[in-house]
């Protein structure tokens, strides 16, 4: 798929199949996540990646509780302060390293959704799986194989996007 085709049809999946994703697949989607670019390269992200009953006990925290219980796998992504240099530069950084994830899942046949809503519990989540005040949760990635059909999603028209 070329890379806009690849962007226009990724849509969020909330809904999984009962089928475990490889390992080997997990590794791949933590390094497109690596290649994202950063303000001056410091790469501030780091990741948990959970499947067991830590990955149930996370979704009690949130209203999308759902998604993560029927997802295969979480992902976590902290900003690391230790190397943080620009809070606004760094929470970019790690927005591009979410949507290169996100891109990679969806051209190898799985689903992901991004989920923020969690962040309103974030001290909580941090406290229970003893996470360093080091690192700050910016999201939770929910992946697996997608389940069933996705609503379209539409988009703005370039006229209300571009200021002349
Ligand atoms: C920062 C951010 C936070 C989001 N948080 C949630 C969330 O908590 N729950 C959820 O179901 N979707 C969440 N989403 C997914 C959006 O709802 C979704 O991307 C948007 O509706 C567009 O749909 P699409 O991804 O299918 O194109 C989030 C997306 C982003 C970028």
């Amino acid at each position: 798929m070329n890379i806009l085709s690849l962007i226009k049809s990724r849509r969020s999946i909330r809904k999984f199949k009962k089928k475990p994703v490889d390992p080997e697949i997990i590794n791949l989607i933590l390094e497109s996540g690596r290649w994202a670019p950063s303000g001056l390269n410091n790469q501030p992200w780091k990741f948990m990646v959970l499947s067991d009953d830590r990955k149930e006990a996370v979704s009690k925290y949130t209203k999308y509780f759902s998604i993560i219980h029927e997802a295969d796998k979480i992902i976590l992504i902290f900003l690391d302060k230790n190397v943080s240099y620009n809070y606004e530069k760094d929470l970019m950084a790690i927005g591009a390293c979410i949507q290169n994830m996100l891109l990679y899942i969806h051209e190898n046949g799985l689903g992901a959704c991004w989920l923020g809503e969690i962040l309103n519990r974030r001290k909580d989540v941090q406290s229970f799986l003893n996470v360093s005040d080091d690192l700050e949760l910016e999201a939770v990635i929910a992946l697996g194989y997608p389940l069933g059909i996705v609503k379209k999603r539409e988009r703005k028209f370039y006229e209300e996007l571009i200021i002349k």
